[in-house]
């Protein structure tokens, strides 16, 4: 893969370069550096980001948006999230609108707008908070999930309490946190792929909780503790958190031989 730092700088053609240069100096927050300080074939205005990277807005007679009012190419300018939120206030003095129409699909803290600029160029503007990467729990104390009996191996129930799975696997169970491991997503347990799905950008885990080779890569799906009585009631303590590189089997809560396994044995001794 070739090693790249970045990029340098991004042309726009915009019809009328005092408004556009307005825009980019008063809304977005860029400095203006300068008038036709490069060569192109068109006045142009030279507009520098706080990441060293420069704007070239370059006037021509007509633009055309590529795919007006189409997810599908846009720019996208990632801000921090105080930034984001001055961005916000000054559009919203400026008369735009700046709702977030996908605000239902968004990650927690996760941020984002979209903005035209005076020639119908499309941008999103995103920022991340710090929920984002969060490790985040409920302390809402121990939850009984039910008898070891009455999960079927290989079986994945959700619990909207706590927001966990417990997973039971041939060896033991898994309780799986559902908040997923990019930028906290909240997942869903899709029994028709076997997998654990996430809305927000499309990560996918299995039941170890580990992400699939063809989905987004993140890191597994952190564990809640899991105990189990000796009448074989599990427990499950979502207020604690467990990060993990890897899956590995010390990780299952292995129960003992249940109340039907040791019915099914003693039928067998029987038979
Ligand atoms: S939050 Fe991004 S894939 Fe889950």
């Amino acid at each position: 893969m070739a090693s790249v730092d970045g990029f340098s700088h991004l042309v726009v053609h915009v019809t009328d370069l005092n408004r556009s240069e307005a825009f980019y100096r008063d809304i977005i927050g860029l400095d203006v550096i300068g008038r036709d300080l490069v060569t192109d074939d068109g006045p142009n205005s030279l507009l520098a980001l706080n990441t060293r990277q420069r704007l070239v807005l370059v006037e021509v007679p007509e633009v055309t948006a590529i795919r007006p009012n189409s997810s599908t190419i846009h720019h996208a300018w990632l801000l921090t999230i105080d930034e984001f939120q001055r961005t916000r206030e000054r559009m919203k003095k400026a008369g735009y609108d700046v709702d977030d129409s996908r605000a239902q699909f968004r990650a927690m803290g996760e941020n984002s707008m979209d903005i035209f600029d005076p020639d119908g160029h499309r941008y999103q503007i995103q920022a991340y908070a710090p929920e984002a990467t969060q490790v985040i729990t409920e302390d809402i104390g121990p939850i009984a999930c039910g008898h070891v009996d009455d999960f079927a191996v290989g079986s994945v129930k959700t619990f909207v309490k706590g927001k966990f799975c417990l997973v039971r696997l041939p060896d033991g169970f898994l309780a799986l946190s559902r908040w997923c491991t990019h930028l906290n997503g909240l997942l869903s347990w899709k029994q028709e792929h076997w997998e654990f799905y996430c809305p927000m950008h499309g990560a996918r885990f299995d039941r170890r909780g580990i992400a699939r080779p063809k989905g987004r890569p993140c890191p597994p799906l952190r564990l809640h503790p899991v105990s189990i009585d000796d009448a074989g009631v599990v427990t499950v303590d979502p207020g604690t958190a467990i990060t993990r590189s890897d899956f590995d089997p010390s990780q299952l809560t292995v129960p003992a031989a249940t109340t039907r396994e040791a019915e099914t044995a003693q039928a067998g001794k029987g038979a």
